[in-house]
């Protein structure tokens, strides 16, 4: 019999100042959203936290420790601009890092801009939970996460020691 395929379950945090107080409209989130159930993934949460480095900590942390996520998606916060600490909270919680997808991301996305360069997004492993930084825009969320969209479904089947992982290799 064929394996039945899981979802990928998806939480997507948008990070913004700006967006958590209601001064501009959360763009990427709502694409990143669109991205992933267009890909068939289940979105089970979403979320606007500011730039606030123990906020982002915490979130990161009960997400990943819920059991209903296997990708948090984070968006924004991973420029040069002092309240840009997304990669630093993220860096605090994971366990081990999984630095190709965000090498690919900036290769990737050097052919299309060279800003690409200002991007620092980290992404990495909290016990079996993937989460992977995109930049803050939409454009720039979309791109990114078409680069590393490919390996995703793999990767999360390696985390979740799922039997038909070896058919990936
Ligand atoms: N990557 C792609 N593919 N496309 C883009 O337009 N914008 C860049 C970069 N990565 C961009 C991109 C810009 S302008 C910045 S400042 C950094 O991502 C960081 O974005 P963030 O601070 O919104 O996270």
């Amino acid at each position: 019999m064929p394996a039945k395929k899981t979802a990928i379950r998806v939480g997507v945090l948008t990070v913004s100042d700006r967006s958590f107080r209601g001064e501009r409209e959360d763009g990427s989130g709502p694409v990143l959203v669109e991205i992933a159930q267009s890909h068939g993934w289940d979105v089970v949460e979403t979320l606007i936290v500011p730039d606030e480095i123990d906020t982002l900590r915490d979130t990161l942390v009960m997400w990943a420790d819920s059991g209903d996520m296997d990708l948090i998606l984070t968006t924004g916060g991973t420029g040069f601009a002092p309240r840009d600490v997304t990669p630093e909270a993220t860096r605090m919680i994971v366990d081990r890092l999984a630095p190709g997808l965000a090498e690919a991301m900036r290769y990737e996305s050097l052919k299309i801009t060279p800003h690409a360069m200002l991007s620092r997004s980290v992404a990495g492993i909290r016990g079996r939970v993937l989460i992977v930084n995109l930049p803050g825009s939409p454009k720039a969320a979309r791109e990114n996460l078409a680069v590393i969209q490919p390996v995703l479904g793999h990767a999360i089947q390696l985390l979740k020691e799922d039997k038909n992982a070896e058919a990936g290799h």
